[in-house]
């Protein structure tokens, strides 16, 4: 009889670190990837010295704003990323316990999409789209510039790795990401989520430098730059009360003209789009338990 408080070994396919159960015949997706984030993952304080008063207040916030508790997950993954930089084995646990969630159903979510990270990200995180359009344009050509740029002793920093002590000024964080919805103005890359379009090697080292440096280059669209957590509170759903330092935070020019190239030939000869039909909505059947 097998002892059922026994850890299992993990399986033949070199399973990485992870607090799922693991059998001989299974190839567990590891919640933390490498032993460097297990590390930082272990090296955690208690959950009360790193969540405060005013976390626990936002995320009751977050919470009144669903029906259902579990809807504010996504928003509250952010939220502690706002804090730590990073999603922690901390920052599932609290998520869990505010949500009436299980520290896997929350692993789940987190582990799935990537704009929540495993590893504790830099002041500020520079995403670099290397998708079709801007791969083609320059993009790959960016990102392998930036990462010899920013590598040391001649090893190129790899994808999600920092430059920098994580969340220290100056510190970044460097990524490739799928197309970034600004095809348009490729090669782009973002940071913190804020557009620079248009990019070069030259002009992506020099942004990176600058960064190191300090300072906060203007975004060719959008909000000014911040750094990651303050963008990441923002994701959250949490901006400045007073409407002055919102404007401050959140404005600036949205489109660009090659975006809107299309709307202005439309517009110039006289083009307009056909009048919607108004069709009416078909009636559903009732879902199971629904009253008709
Ligand atoms: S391919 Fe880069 S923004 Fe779409």
């Amino acid at each position: 009889m097998t002892n059922p408080t026994a850890v299992p070994e993990p399986g033949p396919r070199g399973a990485a670190t992870t607090h799922a159960a693991a059998g001989p015949d299974t190839d567990v997706v590891g919640i933390a990837p490498d032993p460097a984030a297990a590390e930082g993952i272990l090296a955690d304080a208690p959950a009360e010295d790193i969540f405060g008063e005013d976390v626990h207040t936002k995320a009751k916030d977050l919470i009144s704003r669903y029906p259902q508790s579990r809807s504010a997950l996504l928003p509250m993954l952010h939220l502690v990323q706002s804090v730590q930089g990073y999603v922690s084995q901390e920052g599932i646990a609290f998520c869990g316990r505010q949500l009436g969630l299980s520290d896997a159903e929350v692993s789940a979510v987190a582990t799935f999409y990537t704009m929540y990270k495993r590893r504790p990200c830099g002041e500020h995180l520079v995403s670099v789209c290397t998708n079709t359009l801007c791969a083609a344009l320059g993009g790959d050509r960016i990102y392998r510039t930036l990462q010899e740029h920013l590598g040391e002793d001649g090893k190129p920093l790899g994808h999600e790795e920092t430059v920098g002590e994580p969340g220290e000024p100056g510190s970044l964080t460097v990524e490739h990401a799928e197309c970034l919805a600004a095809c348009d103005l490729g090669p782009v890359l973002q940071v913190n989520y804020e557009y620079f379009d248009n990019q070069t090697p030259e002009k992506a080292v020099a942004l990176v430098d600058a960064l190191r440096a300090g300072k906060k280059p203007a975004p060719t669209r959008g909000a000014p730059l911040s750094d990651f957590k303050g963008a990441e509170l923002q994701l959250a759903g949490f901006f400045p009360e007073d409407e002055a330092t919102y404007r401050g935070d959140v404005d600036g020019p949205s489109a660009a003209v090659e975006t809107l190239r299309g709307a202005a030939l439309a517009q110039d000869r006289g083009w307009v789009a056909p009048a919607a039909q108004d069709v009416p909505l078909p009636t559903l059947p009732p879902k199971d338990g629904e009253k008709k």
